[in-house]
């Protein structure tokens, strides 16, 4: 087995906080984990309320994680991939997909939640042939993983790479320049990488979605939700593979399988997941 994890960020708390509701923990409980908190559980069940179908929202999004994987090993021809807004592991990690694939795929997990850095080195181990890698690290300042040595040294920049955006970019307000983070994710790649976004949207229920971000908001998580054309407008500069952005359970569900969260249905409700989904490709 080889993995290894990078030393935490300067800077961001290492110290893990059961005292307020942390977004890793939420989605944890959510997805059925057991890495959360009563203050996780308290704001997971106020959204709930909002949206009793929270909980099979969540496993379509992880369920879409698992198909851009298998895409993008099985039909991209991709081996590296950059997944940043990891989680607490669970069921269906992109190295657990992308490996199974191809044995000598590479992963980087970064996430900035201290929960998740504790569980890196326990759950994401690596086949023989590929690498794990975990940094903590905040996407609010892309140099600061880009910088790191972990990264350099287990994914190769001459080859394209996967940046895994999956579920993270409402956690940037319009202000925190999520065009500006993502364009410098982009600059660091090669031609024929791919950029991989889902994004929650109050398309589908503006009302529930709004009482949704209060809730959060209340809780001191910043939740913002982004329209289809919004969340179109983060791939700029990539070219959008087929079907484009869509609702999350129509993007390629004949990908699914048994590694990842969530089954084939032969009919799918495209609003039955509030999420966009998409994956562009780097010219
Ligand atoms: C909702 S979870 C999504 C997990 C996984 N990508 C998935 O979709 O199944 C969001 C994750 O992003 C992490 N996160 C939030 N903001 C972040 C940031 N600015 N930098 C790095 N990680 C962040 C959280 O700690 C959490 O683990």
């Amino acid at each position: 087995m080889q993995d290894s994890q990078d030393q935490a960020t300067a800077g961001l708390p290492t110290k893990i906080d059961t005292s307020v509701a942390h977004e890793a923990r939420v989605y944890d409980y959510w997805l059925g984990g057991k890495d959360n908190y009563p203050a996780d559980r308290a704001l997971g069940d106020a959204i709930a309320s909002h949206i009793p179908a929270i909980r099979s929202m969540a496993r379509a999004n992880r369920a879409f994680l698992g198909r851009a994987v298998r895409y993008l090993v099985g039909e991209a021809g991709i081996s590296q991939f950059l997944d940043i807004g990891t989680g607490i592991p669970t069921a269906g990690n992109t190295h657990e997909v992308a490996q199974h694939l191809d044995p000598a795929a590479r992963v980087v997990y970064v996430d900035n939640d201290p929960i998740v850095l504790a569980h890196a080195r326990a759950l994401m181990s690596s086949t023989q042939e590929g690498r794990t890698a975990f940094i903590h690290a905040d996407l609010h300042d892309p140099r600061s993983i880009l910088s790191q040595s972990t990264l350099t040294s287990t994914l190769d920049f001459d080859r394209p790479v996967a940046i895994m955006l999956v579920a993270i970019m409402m956690y940037f307000r319009d202000s925190d320049d999520p065009h500006g983070v993502i364009d410098t994710m982009l600059d660091a790649i090669p031609s024929g990488s791919y950029l991989v976004i889902t994004h929650p949207t109050a398309d589908f229920d503006d009302r529930a979605m709004a009482r949704v971000v209060s809730s959060a908001e209340q809780a001191g998580i910043t939740f913002n939700p982004r329209s289809g054309a919004e969340t179109t407008g983060l791939f700029a500069g990539t070219e959008l593979v087929e079907p484009g952005v869509v609702p999350v359970v129509t993007w390629r569900p004949e990908l699914t399988d048994k590694l990842s969260m969530g089954s084939v249905q032969a009919s799918v409700d495209p609003e039955s997941a509030w999420y966009w989904a998409g994956i562009g490709r780097k010219p």
